[in-house]
């Protein structure tokens, strides 16, 4: 693992040297965990709104969820660097209440931001956070935030003029100073045209190998969400399973008297050392 901290620039400059290695994580145990892997980029997504909230969608997900949520991945990360996902309606009002928005994420500690979309009324956005002094990585493609816009979660760019307008985006978001941009669900040649034809690293999730980076969701990942898992996962672990095993092999120890043993509790004194002092006799009779 590189033990320099990861910077905005580091990660531009990996473009055509290095692959990135993005993950999401949402709290202080899978920060740590992400971060003491390596990854190069810890975005704490509002995909929490699904993975960690129970949520169908993310549209639910507040500025205060992500803010909490951030305050924590970043108590939990030394090396990665942290990219607050912006939530639905935290900058699609007013350009003012976005920056403040966004300040927030890097008063909670975040290095940059995200935000969906790469339409005229996006580049002004950004154009503005970047004079605010934050660094914003784009999301074109499949934007969860449009679900219902979309018409679901589909893949972005098929026909012709879908795949002109994200190439087009591709190039306003560089054009307007983002750092990086994620491609969610867009087909693998489209995704690698793109990244052939922009001058900052793209970061591809269910868009093939030809993107500068990649990207994943923690619990996906992990096998750790119940949710549908779309075809572009690899499931490297199945800890949702794993827990419940464990889980239930502590009830059953519980239900047996098997735990704790000796080596897991506390002593002092004796039995007789407690009788002496408060007498014998009680009015519950222990389970054998
Ligand atoms: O919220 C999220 O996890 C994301 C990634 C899927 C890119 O936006």
């Amino acid at each position: 693992m590189n033990p320099k901290k990861v910077t905005v620039p580091m990660i531009r400059a990996m473009k055509g040297q290095q692959r990135i290695g993005m993950l999401t994580a949402y709290d202080y145990p899978s920060a740590k965990v992400v971060d003491a892997a390596g990854a190069d980029i810890i975005l704490v997504g509002d995909s929490l709104g699904m993975v960690v909230l129970g949520y169908p969608d993310t549209l639910s997900v507040t500025v205060d969820d992500m803010i909490h949520h951030t305050r924590a991945a970043v108590r939990g990360t030394t090396h990665a660097l942290i990219v607050g996902d912006m939530p639905y309606l935290s900058y699609h009002i007013a350009i003012g209440e976005t920056v403040r928005n966004a300040g927030r994420f890097i008063q909670a500690g975040a290095h940059a931001v995200k935000i969906e979309g790469g339409k005229e009324i996006r580049i002004r956005t950004i154009e503005a956070l970047l004079d605010a002094e934050i660094p914003v990585m784009g999301h074109i493609g499949l934007t969860p935030q449009s679900v219902n816009a979309l018409g679901g979660f589909k893949v972005q760019g098929k026909g012709t003029e879908e795949s002109r307008r994200l190439i087009e985006e591709a190039q306003a978001l560089e054009k307007a100073g983002c750092f990086s941009i994620v491609l969610e669900c867009v087909p693998t040649e489209l995704a690698a045209f793109i990244t052939e034809r922009v001058s900052i690293p793209t970061i591809g999730i269910g868009a093939g190998a030809g993107c500068d980076g990649q990207v994943l969701v923690f619990h996906d990942l992990l096998g750790l969400y119940d949710g549908h898992t779309p075809k572009f996962v690899r499931k490297y672990a199945n800890l949702a399973e794993d827990m419940q095993k464990a889980i239930g092999t502590f009830l059953s120890d519980v239900r047996d008297g098997t735990f704790p043993n000796d080596a897991e509790s506390f002593h002092s004194g004796t039995r007789e050392d407690l009788e002496r002092l408060y007498g014998s006799g009680g009015v519950v009779v222990s389970i054998k």
